[in-house]
């Protein structure tokens, strides 16, 4: 993954800057899953992220410990635990000098102040950013569904049957509430988030990037909720292979219009969902049918391939011969002249995904490239694989975010389609070509391939 060490990356000032993001608050309050978010949207946004578990570092040693060795009085427990935070801390550091990361977050307990104190200042003394991040929770409901949600599968309790894991760890979170201490110390860098972000507490945020994750987090939320996406129909472009464009839909992208309140009516129920697409007519017409409150953004546009809009990769292959094997060679930071890279897209992008954070239900009706980039995001794809996934047309991909990870389900109309799908170092001899596996009449819509 491209690194970014200084500088600025498409409007992102990390000029020299180095950020602990050192996590706060008592188990089972969502840390390791902040965390983990934080990580992803940084590194989808090209910034060089990396979260230190200590519970990982402390499990190496003490691979299922009982909620007694978090008690106060265990003094051997809390040398151990100490010793788990030092080690993370050491190759936070290491990663920090010799690998050139960005932003770390150190995913511990962190919970009293004499802890955040050892941790500020070893930050200090490198010239690091702490900042602190504490997650706050009373609601006894949700502390028990995250108990069971992810705590009784924990390695800590690997072969222990779930009721005992929950009494076990109710007795952890004791412990650790008997020497709790909340964050008051003013003169830290923090954020508290309190009940899931109900009220955002930010205290000394520093600089630009800081500023950013604050951001993130005070979208984040935790209701259960999914995301549909879908290609438009196959278009006249795609009929001929050609790229960008704004052309209408197809016959056959038009069925596929018509069959996807269908399609998607039983998984989505009675869920209340907003549905966005491009500015782009081919979008706007697949979403038609759709009986959903609409909203068009221009950031959900395709990739603009600038010279080469209206062309097919031939063309282009014969036209620009350099360009063409350019974008082969790194097709994630290959710009078109005149035109985007998959990166300036990413950044397009940022807005919208934190849109996605903070709704609910969402159905995004766009395009290839466009929903590489969405995809990429939610399933944590690597940039080097993200624009050569392939994105079938006439096919809608639901996402439903989990505590650590996105379940994926497809939904296939069974209309056929073109694939605009182009291998890496083929020659783009797909174009206007029907994808024969995908001729098939097994739905009830029955359309000739033109
Ligand atoms: P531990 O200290 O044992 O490592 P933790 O604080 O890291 O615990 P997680 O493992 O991240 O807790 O818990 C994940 C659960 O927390 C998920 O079920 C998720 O829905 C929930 N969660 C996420 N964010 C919050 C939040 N801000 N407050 C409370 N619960 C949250
Ligand atoms: O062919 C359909 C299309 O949406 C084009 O408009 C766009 O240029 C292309 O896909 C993006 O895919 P790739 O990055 O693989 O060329």
């Amino acid at each position: 993954m491209p690194r970014v060490t200084n500088g600025s990356v498409d409007g992102i000032q990390v000029e020299d800057v180095r950020i602990v993001v050192v996590m706060v608050g008592l188990p089972a309050r969502g840390k390791s899953l902040i965390a983990q978010k934080i990580v992803r949207y940084l590194s989808w946004l090209s910034i060089y992220a990396k979260a230190f578990n200590v519970g990982s570092y402390r499990r190496q040693d003490n691979p299922a410990p009982n909620a007694e060795f978090f008690s106060t009085g265990n003094t051997q427990g809390e040398q151990l635990r100490k010793a788990a935070a030092e080690a993370a801390v050491a190759d936070m550091i290491e990663w920090f000098e010799n690998e050139g990361g960005v932003v770390a977050v150190l995913d511990a307990t962190n919970s009293t102040k004499e802890r955040r104190r050892w941790i500020a200042q070893k930050c200090d003394e490198r010239g690091y950013e702490a900042m602190f991040v504490e997650s706050v929770c009373d609601h006894e409901e949700i502390i028990l569904g995250n108990i069971l949600e992810v705590k009784t599968t924990s390695p800590d309790y690997k072969d222990m049957d779930p009721e005992t894991a929950v009494l076990d760890f109710k007795k952890r979170i004791t412990h650790y509430e008997a020497i709790y201490e909340t964050i008051t110390e003013t003169d830290l860098t923090y954020v508290k988030l309190i009940n899931v972000g109900s009220q955002v507490i930010i205290n000394r945020i520093q600089d630009y990037l800081q500023s950013r994750i604050v951001y993130f987090l005070m979208n984040l939320h935790i209701k259960p909720r999914s995301i549909w996406l879908s290609r438009h129909g196959e278009s006249e472009f795609n009929l001929s292979g050609r790229i960008g464009g704004d052309a209408d839909l197809s016959a056959r992208g038009r069925a596929y219009a018509q069959k996807l309140p269908e399609l998607i009516r039983e998984s989505i129920g009675d869920r209340k969902i907003t549905l966005w697409t491009s500015t782009l007519k081919r979008t706007i017409q697949t979403a038609e049918h759709l009986p959903y409150p609409k909203l068009q953004w221009k950031g959900l546009d395709e990739l603009d391939a600038g010279v080469c809009d209206g062309l097919t990769y031939k063309e282009i292959e014969e036209k620009y011969p350099e360009d063409f094997k350019a974008r082969d060679d790194d097709k994630y930071n290959y710009r078109y002249r005149g035109g985007e890279s998959y990166r300036d897209v990413v950044t397009r992008l940022e807005p919208i995904i934190m849109e996605m954070e903070r709704n609910e239900n969402i159905m995004v009706v766009t395009h290839q490239a466009v929903i590489r980039c969405i995809y990429a995001y939610f399933m944590n794809v690597p940039q080097d694989r993200s624009p050569w996934m392939e994105i079938p047309l006439h096919t809608v991909i639901k996402l439903t975010p989990k505590a650590y990870h996105t379940e994926e389900e497809r939904f296939f109309a069974n209309i056929p389609a073109v694939s605009t799908f182009r291998a890496k170092h083929t020659s783009a001899k797909m174009e206007g070509e029907v994808q024969p596996e995908l001729v098939k009449t097994e739905g009830d819509v029955q359309v000739e391939n033109s």
